[in-house]
């Protein structure tokens, strides 16, 4: 049995950290301050040696006296003074990329905590992990402070996946759990969530779905065995959520959710993020704020729900940790779960037709036939309509510029097939009978 016991004999792993910021700072503080307890804890001494970022002044609220300081990340992942290069910079490209590829080209194990790095070039880092036999660690790049990574590396055994979703960005459950709560509108939550510091200045990346976007792609590379393809998804925001869908939602026995949802079929893999109606009772919509959940479909565990903080400095620092002390004990996994070189090329399967079927929310000008009209292109298209809702205290009528009054019009269909509720809802814009784009959430039975 190992001697966990004689700690000063052991070589001490030592760690260069690039980005000092929310994650960066949160996890030089933790690994100064539990430096004791992780020694006892691994038998080796773990030791934040080099540190990168742009402002060596500023005030991070930790000691860096003592530390070797680099202005430049690659020559800090180049360093003789480290054995382990941590990047929390972020961004695509630039300065992360170049100095996570000059650390793995060495053979030095690299831990990061970037989605968007890893979206965009998972698997060639991957390859060159591989190739140099160092490893890759990136725990903290989906769901913070949730281990869904791991789970999925190693935690699953040779259960087979066939669906993998979850809500991903704790910025939109935050805004769509405030709305769902209080009668404010999606920009008065977003400015509150801006003020509280869970929304970035400009929100775009966030509200509109793509950070959910890079993180579901990874989970589907690790959940399929196929390539990262995060150009491959369907992706829509909630910044067109209004009151009147999450009411009417709320009268039909549903929360509005922003979902991550990636499935295997016969035809590859479908990704998509949208806003989702999920109903009240299900596991994910107990997941309010800013938390994350992300939820495993599998043939032998049936369902897992894995839920808990999704970003911040300390859960996300705290995976950080986690990859550390696996590197540190000598864990050795493909960084994708299977060595990149049996990753399959990517299949796109389509958008298939939903058990749930459909919310449509138009906005109907108030004339005569529009209503009979709207019906009648569904019906061509076979969309069967389950009921048609008109709440009267939601600003159920406006007027258009030219003076048509308008009404707002909400309908549930039965399961449809996408395409054929876009045709049918194209076809009753250019009949000219609504006026602004049409709502469309789907509706998931989870
Ligand atoms: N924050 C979260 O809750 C969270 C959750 C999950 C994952 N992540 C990921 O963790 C990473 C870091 O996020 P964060 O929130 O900690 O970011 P952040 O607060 O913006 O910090 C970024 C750090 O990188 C440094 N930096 C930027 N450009 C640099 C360059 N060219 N050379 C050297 N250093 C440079 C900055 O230096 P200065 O301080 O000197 O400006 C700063 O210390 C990102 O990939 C993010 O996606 C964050």
């Amino acid at each position: 049995m190992q001697d966990f016991g004689d700690t000063a004999a052991a070589t001490p792993l030592r760690i260069g950290v690039a980005g000092l910021g929310n994650v960066g700072a949160t996890l030089v503080r933790i690994l100064q301050k539990d430096a004791a307890e992780l020694t006892k804890k691994l038998g080796r001494q773990i030791v934040v040696t080099a540190v990168a970022a742009r402002s060596r002044s500023r005030d991070r609220g930790i000691d860096i006296s003592g530390l070797d300081w680099f202005d430049d990340p690659v020559a800090l992942a180049k360093s003789d003074g480290i054995d382990l290069f941590v990047e929390l910079i972020g961004g695509e490209d630039g300065p992360a990329f170049a100095a996570v590829k000059a650390a793995l080209e060495m053979g030095r194990p690299v831990v990061t905590a970037n989605k968007a790095l890893l979206a965009k070039h998972g698997v060639t880092l991957a390859r060159m992990a591989e190739e140099s036999g160092a490893q890759l660690g990136f725990e903290a790049a989906v769901a913070g402070g949730i281990p869904v990574i791991k789970t999925l590396r190693e935690g699953l055994g040779s259960a087979r996946i066939a669906k993998v979703y979850g809500i991903m960005n704790g910025t939109c459950n935050y805004i769509l759990t405030r709305m769902g709560n209080e009668e404010i509108s999606f920009a008065e939550c977003l400015k509150d969530a801006q003020a509280l510091g869970y929304a970035e200045a400009d929100p775009t990346f966030d509200v509109e779905g793509f950070d959910t976007a890079h993180k579901l792609s990874i989970l589907a590379t690790l959940c399929f065995g196929y390539e990262i393809a995060p150009d491959k998804i369907h992706v829509e925001g909630i910044s067109k959520i209004t009151q009147h869908d999450i009411k009417v939602a709320a009268d039909l026995g549903y929360k509005i959710k922003l979902l991550g949802i990636a499935q295997r079929s016969d035809d590859g893999i479908e990704q998509r993020v949208h806003p989702t109606f999920v109903p009240k009772g299900s596991a994910i919509a107990g997941v309010d704020g800013v938390m994350n959940a992300v939820a495993l479909e599998t043939d032998h565990v049936h369902e897992l729900l894995l839920a808990g903080p999704g970003a911040g400095g300390p859960p996300t620092a705290a995976s950080v940790m986690s990859d550390i002390l696996d590197i540190a004990r000598g864990t050795r996994v493909p960084p994708l779960g299977v060595p990149s070189e049996e990753l399959l090329p990517f299949r796109q399967a389509p958008m298939r037709a939903h058990e749930g079927g459909y919310y449509i929310r138009l906005n109907a000008k108030d004339v005569p036939g529009a209503l009979a009209a709207i019906a009648t292109r569904m019906g061509e298209r076979s969309i069967s309509i389950d009921s048609v809702i008109q709440r009267s205290d939601l600003k159920a009528k406006d007027s258009t510029d030219d003076g048509v009054s308008t009404r707002t019009v909400v309908m549930i269909t039965q399961k449809t097939l996408e395409a054929d509720v876009r045709a049918a809802l194209a076809q009753i814009r250019a009949d000219g009978f609504i006026v602004g784009e049409p709502q469309l959430i789907r509706i998931e039975l989870l």
